[in-house]
């Protein structure tokens, strides 16, 4: 997959991809990452990509002409734009994005990006939450690291299915040596070598967390986990 991300702050994107994983799929060409600076595509001498908003009342706005030049020389396909004014990001859309071939995602800052960019070539806008940051650096990141984990190879298959929400439920808790500390013990059937128990224990574990921590998406899991739910809670009471 062609990644590209047209930024202000290059900078900060290499914070995110300087890890092993990450820097694996490159060498292995999973992933091709383009980190585009907007500034290059400035057109005047101080290299500045914003100026004041039209109207009053607003601050600092990025101007057109250099995401306008940067796609006509690009012909960048996939523009994606962080904003929380978009689609709330979710596992669904994670995995939909991780199908296309290439995809391109603008950073905004200060008031945000000219508006006639976002009509004119902008194909989804992406929220993290409700909630702003300060730019579209973290936003993009956490967009793509959600995607690439749906790419073949990028991580192990098992591992992607198995995490939080892709079963519509939580994850079972995990545990590492040592087997107690201040008395706290590890459950003792993760130790027991007994693999049938084992599953059965994180089914009911997970199903257990997602009861607890996030009621709200019980409604929407199969009748046979419901069902399993029910006798959990029957066994307690
Ligand atoms: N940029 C600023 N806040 C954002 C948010 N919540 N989601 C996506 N992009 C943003």
């Amino acid at each position: 997959m062609k990644i590209t991300i047209v930024t202000i702050f290059p900078q900060l994107i290499n914070s995110f991809t300087n890890n092993r994983i990450f820097q694996r799929a490159l060498e292995n060409n999973i992933i091709d990452l383009n980190i585009v600076n907007l500034r290059d595509f400035s057109n005047n001498k101080h290299k500045s990509v914003d100026d004041y908003g039209f109207g009053g009342g607003v601050g600092m706005v990025l101007k057109p002409e250099s995401f306008f030049d940067f796609f006509k020389k690009s012909g960048a396909k996939n523009i994606i734009f962080p904003s929380p004014q978009g689609v709330k990001l979710n596992n669904e859309i994670a995995k939909e994005l991780s199908s296309k071939n290439e995809l391109t995602f603008i950073c905004g800052h200060y008031e945000g990006i000219d508006e006639r960019v976002v009509e004119k070539y902008v194909d989804l806008e992406v929220s993290i939450g409700d909630y702003v940051v300060s730019g579209g650096e973290l936003p993009t990141m956490v967009i793509l690291d959600s995607i690439i984990r749906f790419i073949p190879q990028f991580i192990k298959k098992e591992s992607a299915e198995i995490e939080s929400f892709e079963a519509g439920k939580l994850d079972f808790g995990v545990y590492t040596r040592p087997e107690t500390i201040d008395n706290l013990k590890v459950p003792s059937v993760l130790t027991s070598g007994n693999h049938s128990m084992i599953n059965q224990y994180r089914k009911r574990d997970s199903l257990l967390r997602t009861l607890i921590k996030r009621p709200d998406l019980i409604s929407k899991l199969p009748k046979e986990d419901k069902q399993f739910i029910k006798n959990i809670v029957k066994d307690i009471l």
